[in-house]
């Protein structure tokens, strides 16, 4: 057969490792010729292309970003773009497309599966919030980006007795900010789940502090928002731009909360924005390891015919599953995970409300 491969919406480490694992298992088990549409769906809808054989594909396992690049292009926002979509595809003779990509990338996969054309998907994203898979390749790596970063902020933040907010991605949903918050002994969590009340997070640095501590360090998803009454429970933006998906360039939560908690308790406040800095350089060995696995299966899929389909991880087992169901909902932080936090994190001694909010 011969098999298109894109990689769209934000990057994320492991990327090269499914390009890789789909030109190798389909050059090696199905005798495929592959062709790589660069940047995304604007690969297709400009026709940019790059030969994609093994000798492409060879080094790039450990190697972050993506050899086809990418972009946050949404055809069917163009007049005719999805028509487009499939008419390169026709002049290059594809069989079959492997869509690598978030939530926005796999919903112009599934419109275009709608209109006839034989795609799987492959979940990615570092947030970890596409629903149907327990985990998104790249996450692994962003949270151990992140945890060495809170690492490296609680000597600072002791050494001058100071309350050190880590700003980390996270859009809808807080799964970096949790998992690299317990994973690097955060005293305050926020996460875009659950609308945070500055005056409780204030009140947990205070009694920390009152109990002998001198220095705290709060995690926060880009995402989290104050409770109504705060900030009318809308997330802080970088500007007023829209990607075009619909979304919102978010950005400066940090910054906004440093000051409120310098400003409400006396202790002085510094942010730390980790930024892209999470989803560059190599992925771990556990996204390597995933990426390939999904790679492998996205080929096996377009072979079983399991078109209009998605790659997923359920427990330990790669399994398929309709890309409708993935894309029905965002994957948010769940009870059981917020439970870990709070079960970890000092709780107020007023009323033993949790300071995770
Ligand atoms: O892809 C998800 C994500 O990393 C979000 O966490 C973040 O809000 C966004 O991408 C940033 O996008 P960009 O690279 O366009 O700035």
């Amino acid at each position: 057969m011969k098999v298109g491969i894109l990689t769209g919406g934000g990057d994320c480490p492991g990327l090269n490792a499914v390009i890789r694992a789909v030109v190798r298992k389909g050059t090696y088990q199905y005798k495929d010729e592959f062709v790589g549409f660069l940047e995304g769906w604007r690969g297709l809808v400009e026709d940019k292309t790059m030969p994609l054989d093994l000798s492409a594909v060879a080094g790039i396992l450990p190697r972050g970003g993506t050899i086809l690049r990418t972009s946050r292009t949404n055809p069917a926002k163009k007049e005719n773009g999805l028509d487009i979509c499939i008419a390169t595809l026709k002049r290059h003779s594809i069989d079959a497309l492997v869509a690598i990509g978030g939530d926005d990338t796999l919903s112009v996969a599934k419109k275009l599966f709608e209109k006839g054309l034989k795609v799987v998907g492959v979940p990615k994203t570092i947030d970890n919030d596409l629903a149907g898979t327990d985990y998104t390749f790249g996450f692994d790596t962003a949270v151990n980006v992140a945890t060495e970063a809170i690492d490296r902020v609680h000597t600072t933040a002791e050494a001058h007795n100071r309350v050190m907010v880590v700003e980390v991605m996270g859009r809808d949903a807080g799964w970096i900010a949790i998992h690299s918050g317990v994973a690097g002994g955060a005293d305050v969590i926020l996460i875009p789940e659950e609308p945070f009340d500055i005056e409780r997070v204030s009140e947990t640095i205070r009694q920390r502090h009152a109990t002998g501590r001198y220095f705290s360090i709060v995690v926060v998803a880009e995402g989290a928002k104050f409770a109504s009454g705060n900030n009318n429970q809308s997330p802080v933006l970088q500007d007023l731009g829209k990607d075009e998906f619909g979304h919102a360039r978010l950005g400066g939560i940090g910054n906004t909360l440093a000051h409120e908690i310098e400003s409400r308790t006396g202790f002085e406040a510094r942010t730390v924005v980790l930024g892209h800095i999470q989803r560059g350089g190599s992925p771990s060995a556990f996204d390597r390891m995933l990426a390939t696995r999904y790679g492998l299966a996205a080929i096996d899929m377009v072979h079983e015919g399991k078109f209009g389909f998605m790659a997923a991880l359920r427990g330990n087992k790669l399994i398929s599953i309709p890309l409708a169901e993935a894309l029905a909902k965002n994957r948010t932080v769940d009870q059981e995970m917020i439970n870990v936090a709070n079960g970890i994190l000092a709780t107020l001694t007023d009323e033993r409300q949790p300071a995770t909010k």
